[in-house]
C-alpha cells in the first residue's frame, strides 16, 4: 500500500510552520523528543526575524525535551508561549527574563486540559515515532508524553520516524485515553502490569502531512554517580521503607514505587535495589532512569511502568540488544495514565520525589528559587505526592556549598503542602511528619534532617516564634533567604 503522506527534509516540514502557530511536541523529557523539525523550525524562525516578520508559536509538550526542541527554539525566540516542564538553560532564562510567557501544569492534566481547548486549536502535532504503516498505524518511540492527544487533536502531524530505535518496538507502549466528564468511567487499570489499550496510535493518514527520517540518539544525560549525599539519602529511604514493612505498616508484598527525576532518584532507587529487607517491587512511575533497567535484569523489580524510557545511551543499548526480555517487563503509558490521581490512589504508590527546599513543617518548594525564579516546573511531583500512600521528599540539606540551608522556616513558594507530605529525608536523616504537630514537626526536621551547621540557627527560630498553632514569626519567616540574597549565605541571618 502506498502512503498517502510524503517524505519530507527538515526544512521542507519546518515551511509548513507558521506564525502564531500553536504545536503539541511528542516525547516525555528528552526520551521520544523531537530532533530535526525543531532545529529546523528554529532556523526558519531566525530567518523570519532577520527578515523583520513576526514568528512566535505556542508550545505543548509531554513534559522539558531535548536541547534540540526547547534548547533552540528558545535560542531562536520562536516560543511565545509554553506549558508545561522545562528544563532548558536557554528557555528557563527568556521565562526569568519574561521573554517566554510560562504556565506550569501538573502533568496528569496536559491531555485534559488540551483536549478542553483552554489553550486554543492545535495546529499541529510533531512527534517521534519507530514505525509508521502506510495507512496511518503509528508507533511510538522511548516515551508517549500527550502524543497519543496530540495527533488526535491536531489539524496536521508531521512525523520523525527515527531509525535510531528498533523497528520492533511494538508492545512497549499502552495507549488509553479516557472520556472527558461527564462520561468519565473509571481508568480499568488495577495493577502496574495492566495493559488496557493499543500498543500503536491510528490517525487518517491523510492527516500525516509528511514524514521525516532521521537516524539519531536520544539527547538524555547520564547520571552522576552516586556520592555521599545521594547515598546517604538513598540508604535513608531504603532502611525507612525495610523498617515500614518489619512494623507491619507496608504490606510485606510492599506497594508499587514513584521515584522523580535525577541523581537522588536514580541513586534511591538503586539503594532499594540493594536492601536486602525490600522485597521485589514494581514500579508505576514517571521516568524510568538507568537504575531500573538493571534492577528489572537481575529481578529486583518486576514490572516498571512509566510515560518514557530516559535512559543513557548504554542502558538504552541494553534494553535494545534484549527486547524480548524487557518487552514483556515494562510499558509506556500516556502521562495522563501513568501521573492519574485516580490510579496513584487504588495502586497505593509509595512517592520519591526531591524538593528545592522544605519548610520546618512540611512544606515543600519544588519549583522556584528565592521565591522568584523557575527551576523546571512542578512536573509530575504533584500527582505523585497528593495522592500516595506514603509520599517522601528527599534532598540534600544544604545547596551552594552551604551557603544555603534547604530546610527553612518557611517555603518562599508553595508546590505541596504540610497536609501532603509525609516523610523528609535528606544525607542527615528522615523526619516521619505523620501524626505529628507543626511544633513537633519543626523539632523533628531540626534534629533529623538540617545540616549541623544550621540546627542552632533553626532552634533559636523556634524559640522566638514558640507561640500559635504553626511557631512562624512573620517578619523573620524569609530572613534566611534575605540574608543569602543580601550576603550571600545564609549562615549570616539575624532574627530580630
Ligand atoms: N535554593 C537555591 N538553589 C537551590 C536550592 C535552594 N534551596 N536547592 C537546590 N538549588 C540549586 C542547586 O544548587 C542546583 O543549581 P545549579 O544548577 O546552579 O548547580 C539546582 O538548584 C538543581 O539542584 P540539584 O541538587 O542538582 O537538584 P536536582 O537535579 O536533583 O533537581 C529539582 C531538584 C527539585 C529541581 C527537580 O527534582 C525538579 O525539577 N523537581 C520538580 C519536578 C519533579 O519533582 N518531577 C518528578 C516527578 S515524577
Amino acid at each position: 500500500m502506498k502512503a498517502p503522506f510524503p517524505t519530507l527534509t527538515p526544512d521542507e516540514a519546518a515551511a509548513l510552520i507558521h506564525d502564531k502557530d500553536t504545536i503539541g511536541f511528542g516525547g516525555f523529557t528528552a526520551a521520544g523528543a523531537c530532533k530535526v523539525i525543531p532545529l529546523a523550525i528554529a532556523a526558519r524562525a531566525t530567518a523570519e526575524h532577520a527578515a523583520g516578520r513576526p514568528f512566535k508559536l505556542g508550545v505543548i509538550t509531554g513534559a522539558s525535551t531535548g536541547k534540540s526542541l526547547d534548547g533552540a527554539l528558545a535560542a531562536a525566540e520562536a516560543i511565545e508561549w509554553r506549558t508545561p516542564y522545562q528544563s532548558d538553560p536557554i528557555l528557563r532564562k527568556s521565562i526569568n527574563e519574561g521573554k517566554t510567557r510560562f504556565f506550569d501544569l501538573h502533568l496528569s492534566a496536559v491531555q485534559p486540559t488540551v483536549r478542553s481547548g483552554v489553550f486554543g486549536p492545535v495546529h499541529w502535532a510533531i512527534i517521534e515515532a519507530s514505525h509508521v504503516s502506510p495507512n496511518g498505524e503509528i508507533v511510538l518511540s522511548t516515551a508517549v508524553g500527550a502524543a497519543n492527544t496530540f495527533v488526535r487533536v491536531a489539524d496536521k502531524i508531521l512525523i520523525e520516524l527515527n531509525a535510531h530505535h528498533p523497528g520492533d518496538l511494538m508492545g512497549f507502549h499502552d495507549l488509553y485515553e479516557p472520556a472527558d466528564p461527564p462520561r468519565r468511567r473509571e481508568i480499568p487499570l488495577y495493577a502496574p502490569t495492566d495493559r488496557i489499550g493499543s500498543s500503536f496510535i491510528k490517525v487518517n493518514p491523510n492527516k500525516i502531512a509528511g514524514v521525516v527520517l532521521t537516524d539519531l540518539p536520544d539527547e538524555t544525560g547520564g547520571f552522576d554517580a552516586p556520592d555521599a549525599v545521594t547515598d546517604r539519602i538513598g540508604h535513608h529511604v531504603a532502611q525507612f521503607l525495610a523498617d515500614e514493612i518489619k512494623s507491619g505498616r507496608l504490606p510485606a508484598s510492599f506497594l508499587p514505587l514513584q521515584s522523580g527525576v535525577g541523581n537522588i532518584a536514580n541513586a534511591v532507587i538503586g539503594a532499594l535495589g540493594a536492601n536486602p529487607g525490600i522485597p521485589p517491587f514494581t514500579m508505576y512511575t514517571e521516568v524510568i532512569q538507568d537504575s531500573v533497567v538493571d534492577l528489572l535484569r537481575s529481578g529486583k523489580c518486576e514490572f516498571a511502568s512509566g510515560c518514557s524510557l530516559t535512559l543513557s545511551q548504554p542502558q538504552l543499548k541494553k534494553v535494545y540488544d534484549e527486547l524480548e526480555f524487557y518487552r514483556p517487563r515494562m510499558v509506556l503509558r500516556p502521562q495522563e495514565i501513568s501521573n492519574s490521581p485516580e490510579l496513584i490512589r487504588r495502586l497505593g504508590l509509595i512517592t520519591i520525589n526531591t524538593a528545592i527546599e522544605i519548610d520546618l513543617f512540611g512544606n515543600v518548594n519544588s519549583t522556584h528559587v528565592m521565591g522568584r525564579d523557575l527551576m523546571n516546573g512542578i512536573g509530575g511531583s504533584g500527582d505523585f505526592t497528593r495522592n500516595a500512600h506514603i509520599s517522601i521528599y528527599t534532598c540534600p540539606s544544604m545547596a551552594k556549598q552551604g551557603a544555603i540551608s534547604t530546610i527553612v522556616p518557611l517555603v518562599t513558594h508553595l508546590d505541596h503542602s504540610e497536609h501532603s507530605v509525609q516523610i523528609v529525608v535528606t544525607e542527615h536523616g528522615i523526619a516521619d511528619l505523620r501524626g505529628k504537630s507543626p511544633h513537633d514537626r519543626a523539632r523533628l526536621m531540626i534534629e533529623n534532617c538540617v545540616h549541623p551547621d544550621y540546627r542552632e540557627l533553626l532552634h533559636a527560630y523556634l524559640n522566638i516564634s514558640a507561640k500559635g498553632h504553626v511557631p512562624q514569626t512573620l517578619h523573620n519567616a524569609f530572613s534566611m533567604h534575605l540574608a543569602y540574597l543580601e550576603s550571600g549565605d545564609m549562615r549570616k541571618v539575624k532574627w530580630f
